[in-house]
């Protein structure tokens, strides 16, 4: 074993993997596993699945799995070296350099580079902010902003003076590289060569990762006064994803889990201002519509949130935009509509904390506020109200689940005052194209049912040698690897006997690094975290059945090539006197 894979072994051990987890998915138990609403795709079904025993995660829905490298990769966004530091960080286990493929070991190089930028411009901009000179007017403006000076340190907020070259030559002055400030997005290179900051004049909100919870990911900047554009934010790059960030979430994380909901408001200000008035459960989209992603991230650790955006056409036009995304996500949302003129920020200026949390005591539910919204605009005549439909049954065709679409369809037709059955028909009409996908994947189910159940004897021997090792001795010797009509199984099985052979304890982590094929590593999973179909007692059956089955299979082989051949018939009748027990 390499250094490295001892100190994954380590951590493995060392972590609990329900707990961490369960940092970023609501968990329950359910047997000796746990399951929660998976964060990697869409399901308002538990079908996320943690053993704590085999020490992995898999998904039966989307069968994304492993161990808690894999996790922390797919949840974090993360290479597997940074997986490794950052678990290894977390569970005081030292790790030596030198671990992982070249290639991985560079993406993470190129990431940390972009991190430390980061870092360094963070704190650029935090110290012209303080400068007694240049950073006066910002200081003026977040004063005049109501922002205290405790939010402005925690936030780590910031001033880019207006200078074409402020940052460039900091990032000089540190011997930094250049092209990697580029690349993190915080300077330009200009048309006739040289370089140029991104950020001029702007007070600076640094976005933070979850990962580690205080790591800047990238910058948002506003200006001081009117002109345009107001905000400015860096671009995509490998550790900036603008849809995927939630604005503040590394600090309303613990209070998000505690209170079990989250306050989803679209700026910089409007968090800091709620923060600054103690409001701890509040994230900020910065402008972009929600997304799914953003949705299982809150879902992940809440059990609702409640939406508060400004009461004008656009801001009613996203919280539409946004319904489908919170049904089919199953994350419970309400919203609050603020009075005419306001946003969170100067509403909760204006009213302080306890004005604010009166509105969020009168939050409505998502799909009531649009349809009330849409019925409210086009009045109480038939074409009005055919109107309304039209806006909202789209949203209802696009939900995957039919029972919720019945529901709400009960819900629209009680409220307008049609017959259920006249909405039903719209439905169908506009849902054609969508039905159709539906069908598909029912037909896809019901194949891989069936497939399933012909390879019953397949999965058989594969749980026995999983749940039952101590089997895997006479299993091995019987020749049972015959019985197999799976390809997967087969390679699967072939491993494990292979591992099984050199004298070790078979584990998962060993056993799925052996396999080659994606589709084999999550039929193996889903085999380790499933339960064993034999009790203690059945497990001498079961192996002597599969040894009688691998006999007679190689009986009938034998049979079906000796046709017309002696020899070949008095090596059968040999085996026959033999029988079943040895080979
Ligand atoms: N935004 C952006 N680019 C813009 C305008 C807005 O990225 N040109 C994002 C910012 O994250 C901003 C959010 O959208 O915080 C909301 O925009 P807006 O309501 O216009 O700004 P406020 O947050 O109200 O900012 P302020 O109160 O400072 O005017
Ligand atoms: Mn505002």
């Amino acid at each position: 074993m390499t250094s490295y894979q001892s100190a994954k072994e380590e951590i493995k051990n060392t972590a609990d993997i329900v707990e961490l987890i369960g940092q970023y998915v609501q968990l329950r138990k359910a047997g000796r596993n746990h399951v929660g609403l998976c964060p990697f795709h869409a399901e308002k079904e538990p079908s996320f699945t943690v053993s704590p025993e085999k020490h992995t995660f898999h998904c039966f829905g989307c069968k994304k799995g492993g161990d808690i490298f894999s996790f922390w990769m797919e949840y974090h966004g993360a290479t597997f070296p940074e997986a490794l530091r950052d678990l290894a960080e977390r569970y005081n286990i030292t790790i030596s350099e030198g671990f992982s493929q070249a290639a991985e070991r560079q993406k993470a190089a190129k990431r940390e580079g972009l991190y430390r930028i980061n870092e360094k411009t963070a704190a650029y901009f935090q110290k012209t902010l303080k400068h007694p000179a240049k950073g006066k007017a910002a200081r003026d403006y977040l004063k005049k902003r109501s922002i205290p000076g405790e939010i402005v340190a925690e936030f780590r907020l910031g001033y880019a003076p207006d200078e074409w070259d402020g940052l460039v030559k900091d990032v000089r002055d540190h011997n930094m590289d250049l092209n990697g400030a580029v690349e993190a997005g915080v300077i330009v290179p200009g048309k006739k060569g040289g370089y140029y900051d991104r950020f001029r004049g702007r007070i600076i909100f640094p976005i933070f990762d979850l990962r580690r919870g205080e790591r800047v990911v990238g910058f948002g900047g506003r200006v001081l006064d009117e002109s345009l554009p107001k905000y400015l934010n860096t671009p995509e790059t490998p550790i900036f994803h603008k849809g995927r960030s939630l604005y503040g979430l590394h600090s309303s994380h613990a209070v998000i889990r505690e209170r079990e909901r989250a306050v989803v408001v679209e700026g910089y200000m409007d968090l800091l201002a709620l923060k600054g008035h103690g409001l701890g459960e509040v994230v900020a989209t910065l402008g972009t519509a929600l997304t799914s992603d953003h949705i299982r991230k809150i879902k992940g650790i809440a059990k609702e949130a409640i939406v508060v955006f400004d009461p004008d056409e656009a801001g009613i036009g996203a919280v539409l935009k946004s319904l489908p995304i919170f049904l089919n996500e199953g994350l419970s949302a309400k919203v609050v509509e603020l009075p005419e003129g306001h946003d969170p920020d100067s509403f909760v200026n204006a009213e302080g904390l306890d004005g604010f949390l009166e509105l969020l005591d009168r939050a409505s539910s998502m799909f009531d506020y649009c349809l009330e919204k849409r019925l409210e605009r086009s009045d109480s005549d038939v074409e009005g109200k055919v109107h309304a439909v039209r806006e909202i049954l789209p949203v209802l065709s696009a939900l995957r689940s039919s029972t919720q679409r019945s529901l709400y369809v009960r819900r629209m037709a009680e409220r307008i005052g049609v017959r259920e059955e006249a909405l039903l028909s719209e439905l169908r009409t506009l849902g054609k194209n969508l039905s159709a996908k539906g069908l598909d994947r029912g037909l896809k189910e019901r194949v891989s049912g069936a497939k399933a159940e012909k390879n019953y004897g397949d999965i058989q021997l594969l749980n026995l040698l999983v749940h039952h090792p101590d089997a895997a001795a006479r299993l091995m010797e019987c020749g049972s690897q015959i019985l197999i009509s799976d390809p997967t199984v087969t390679q699967i099985v072939g491993a494990f006997f292979e591992e099984y052979g050199k004298g070790e304890t078979v584990s998962l982590g060993k056993l799925e690094e052996s396999l080659e094929s994606e589709t084999a590593r999550i039929k193996l999973r889903e085999v380790f975290v499933g339960c064993s179909f034999y009790s203690d007692g059945e497990v001498e059956q079961a192996v002597r059945e599969i040894e009688r089955k691998a006999y007679q299979k190689r009986l009938s082989d034998s049979v079906k090539m000796a046709k017309g051949d002696i020899e070949g018939l008095n090596k059968l009748l040999k085996l026959k006197a033999q029988g079943p027990l040895r080979s």
